[in-house]
């Protein structure tokens, strides 16, 4: 290091002295383990390297919350900010970060995938059929743990543990190992991160127990969607109704809880407790993971995310990481969880709905959405705008968006509300008006969601309507002094058309971290997604709703990702020796891009959606199972794309021993990735893809679908393959030929062998 540098790090030091000594809990990640050394081995030199900061081996003891040892090396501690930057300086230590908390993203769908046939069974050649429901794959979870005594969890009929398995079922509050079985074969929690950042838990304060079981319910619903088991006449009071079951039924799961309650800085699930889960979880035997929760922009970079650095240490292991990827759109560049060794899963709707009638005065009727246990009775009642009916001391805004606490009960009393969509969660918009005296509420959606309808078990009778139908509400509420209206019961109604519609609230790209990925990655079902819940809290989780539920209907991100991790874990029962990057590839390269009438998917407004919103497009299950071609990628691959982004050598080392960038660092849109995005183009481009033949011999043509502003041709344009498992590379080069027109334009390279098999990756460019 030059002297500058030093002058430079010594003024850092000296503010850092002066403006924040205050301790916290952070993480220092050492890279990887290697083999040969014991885990007691690895916590002595954790130990020594953090008494090396704080003064003495008895501190260093009593600061450290998790020592990393199974396949991360690493460890979290308790630490001022000025130890942490000693820390760094020591070339051993590849990141030193934040404890950060992230948070949640929060049946009839996997027929909706093609996966199901009428008789509940997989058609034939499906991939459920293929995969043989897939058998035996062990998914984990990391989430609020498990509601082991759900249908979704029975073990009747199921073959013995598989024999790699070495996990286990960590005994707690209401939970032992007998609450395991051949289903549910692990559970563990992961606490002392959130510990280190919020004090002790208080198990009577919270609510939730010091244990694998699951009080919110969250972690119950993903898991039996990505693995649940075939449980007939599952139904949320009767919506919904049918056979529910998860995308891989003879897959087996282990729940790693590491959320927990809501904090005041709105964190529940801890890196400190996310890394310890993750590495567990890889020397436990777990064959993928499902992770729906993250963090919002602006996103940490790889090495100061307790996620990406897990899913690295994951994927080396061969282990596919899916995650959602959040629940901040429409708004552009939302999309979280964005590693490029990570499967990033945007959400879309399904062919069903839960309409509620909604009818006026005026005699205008419209369908709405709910999932409203109470009715009404069938006759017209008075109807007020929210706005209308605020209390003293509400903004005209908080009564308009019916916060907590902002409506008059004098107006409201007797009556229907129409609260307006935003900001506070909906189904809390109708605790404020049944807390107010009124007896319905009809929800209307602002232009942003547009005809994003999600249907809600409201603690009262209410539906939710589209934008379009809202500003008619609140025409007619103006247009009449004495306006009425009738709230009908909800239904449900199969074969909707559209659908997927991409869901307004689904995250999307460009991806601000790295913009020459691609992310999300994919979408699949996550609007109103009927799956096992946990009896210990209600459908709605507000206070005073004293329902408790078998099965939910929710939505999100969260919802979609163990979709995607279903998916993942028949795709592994057929082909295991397929790569996390190959399994990726296969799924996104065969996504669909058309809804049900044949038309491209659309979003909540109606507009054709892109690769910003979905990625590649639909998952398409059974033509993952046979890609005809695949973009790998290894950990060395990625190890090369972070080179390129100037993580440095020393770093680098410290995850893959002598690993070497090289000396022309390698481009972004050089990974080897199924998707191509540029996000810079000022002259002409050429990039490089090596694909897989992973079918039997055959020639492939390319064809190119570009927008106008850009030219892209490739060479070759025909690969022959003599054989399965033959690799052949190939170039792109994009021209631009218009001026910047600050904006992204998208388009795809497709191969096709002139069979079956079409191999579609989209790209994304931005010419400036
Ligand atoms: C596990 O919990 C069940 C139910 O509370 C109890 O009956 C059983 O004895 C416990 N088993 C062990 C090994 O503690
Ligand atoms: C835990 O919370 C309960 C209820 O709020 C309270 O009475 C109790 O004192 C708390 N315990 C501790 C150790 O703080
Ligand atoms: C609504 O329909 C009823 C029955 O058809 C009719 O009597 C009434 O006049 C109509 N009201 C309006 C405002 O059109
Ligand atoms: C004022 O608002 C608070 C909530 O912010 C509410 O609890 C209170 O009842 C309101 N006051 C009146 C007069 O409505
Ligand atoms: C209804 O009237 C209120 C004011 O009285 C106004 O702010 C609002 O824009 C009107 N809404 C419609 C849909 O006309
Ligand atoms: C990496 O560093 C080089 C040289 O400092 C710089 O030109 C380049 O923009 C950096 N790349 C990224 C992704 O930060
Ligand atoms: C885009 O590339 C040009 C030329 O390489 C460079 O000058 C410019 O800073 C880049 N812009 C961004 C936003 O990276």
């Amino acid at each position: 290091m030059n002297s500058l540098t030093w002058a430079v790090l010594s003024i850092l030091l000296v503010t850092y002295h002066v403006s924040h000594d205050a301790q916290a809990a952070k993480i220092v990640y050492l890279g990887g383990c290697q083999k040969g050394y014991t885990s007691e081995q690895y916590t002595t030199y954790h130990r020594e390297l953090l008494a090396s900061v704080v003064g003495s081996l008895a501190l260093a003891k009593e600061r450290l919350v998790y020592s990393y040892t199974n396949h991360i090396n690493g460890f979290a501690a308790v630490l001022t900010d000025e130890q942490a930057y000693e820390l760094t300086k020591n070339p051993a230590v590849t990141s030193v970060f934040e404890n950060r908390g992230h948070y949640l993203h929060t049946t009839e769908s996997w027929k909706f995938l093609g996966l199901e046939d009428s008789d509940g069974d997989g058609p034939p050649e499906s991939l459920w059929d293929e995969s043989k429901l897939g058998a035996d794959v062990i998914i984990g979870s990391l989430d609020t743990g498990i509601w082991p005594e759900s249908l979704s969890y029975n073990d009747h009929g199921i073959g013995p543990i598989p024999a790699k398995w070495k996990g286990t079922c960590v005994s707690g509050t209401a939970f032992n190992a007998s609450n395991c079985n051949r289903k549910l074969i692990g559970a563990r929690f992961f606490i002392k991160g959130y510990e280190a950042q919020n004090g002790p838990f208080n198990e009577t304060a919270s609510g939730d127990f010091l244990s694998p079981r699951d009080k919110d319910g969250h972690g119950t619903h993903t898991s039996s969607t990505a693995g649940g088991r075939f449980v007939k006449r599952a139904s949320l009071f009767g919506f919904a109704s049918g056979t529910a079951k998860g995308g891989a039924p003879s897959s087996r799961i282990a729940a790693y809880k590491v959320c927990w309650p809501t904090d005041s800085t709105g964190g529940q699930c801890y890196d400190a407790d996310i890394l310890a889960a993750l590495d567990q979880g890889i020397a436990d035997g777990v064959d993928l993971f499902t992770i729906s929760l993250g963090s919002g922009v602006p996103l940490p970079n790889y090495f100061a995310d307790g996620i990406a650095i897990g899913a690295f240490h994951a994927i080396e292991n061969g282990i596919p990481v899916v995650c959602s990827a959040g629940n901040d759109g429409p708004a552009p560049g939302s999309v979280a969880n964005v590693a490029p060794w990570i499967l990033t899963v945007a959400a879309s709707s399904i062919d069903r709905t839960f309409i509620s009638k909604v009818a006026l005065g005026n005699n205008a009727t419209y369908d709405g959405e709910s999932l409203s246990q109470d009715k009404l009775p069938n006759r017209y009642f008075p109807l007020v705008s929210s706005a209308d009916v605020g209390n003293s001391n509400a903004s005209l805004q908080e009564s308009t968006l019916c916060f907590a606490g902002s409506l008059d009960p004098q107006k409201v009393a007797g009556k229907i509300v129409a609260c307006l969509r935003g900001v506070t969660a909906r189904v809390s918009k109708g605790l404020t008006v049944k807390l107010a005296g009124g007896i319905g509420m009809i929800l209307a959606n602002p232009p942003a969601s547009g005809n994003e309808l999600i249907a809600d078990p409201h603690i009262l009778p209410a539906s939710q309507l589209t934008a379009q139908d809202g500003a008619a509400l609140f025409a007619y509420i103006n247009s009449t002094s004495s306006p009425i209206a009738l709230l009908g019961a909800a239904s449900t109604i199969l074969n909707v058309k559209p659908a997927p519609v991409m869901a307004s609230f689904s995250s999307q790209g460009p991806n601000s971290l790295t913009p020459d990925i691609l992310k999300p990655d994919i979408t699949g079902p996550g609007v109103n997604i009927l799956a096992a819940y946990a009896e210990a809290t209600s459908p709605t989780g507000l206070p005073f709703d004293t329902r408790v539920v078998k099965f939910n209907v929710i939505s999100g991100t969260s919802m979609s990702c163990p979709h995607l991790a279903g998916v993942v874990a028949l795709l592994k029962a057929l082909h295991p020796t397929w790569s996390p990057a190959a399994i990726r590839s296969a799924i996104v390269t065969t996504a669909s891009l058309l809804d049900n009438t044949g038309n491209p998917i659309t979003d909540a407004s109606q507009n054709i959606a892109g690769p910003f919103n979905y990625g590649a497009g639909q998952v398409n299950p059974n033509k993952a199972a046979d890609p005809g071609l695949v973009y790998d990628a290894s950990p060395i691959d990625y190890l090369l794309f972070l080179c390129g982004l100037n993580y440095t050598q020393t770093q680098l080392q410290t995850i893959a021993g002598t690993f070497v960038c090289p000396a022309v660092l390698p481009t972004t849109s050089d990974l080897n990735y199924p998707s191509i995005t540029i996000s810079n183009l000022t002259t002409k481009l050429t990039i490089t893809r090596t694909v897989t033949n992973v079918a039997r011999k055959s020639t492939y043509i390319a064809t190119i679908e570009a927008p106008v502003g850009i030219s892209v041709s490739v060479y070759p344009s025909r690969l022959e393959f003599s054989k399965k498992g033959q690799q052949k590379t190939f170039q792109i080069t994009f021209t631009p030929n218009s001026p910047p027109s600050g904006s992204y334009i998208f388009g795809q390279l497709i191969w096709k062998d002139g069979h079956r098999h079409v191999v579609r990756s989209p790209f994304a460019v931005n010419i400036s």
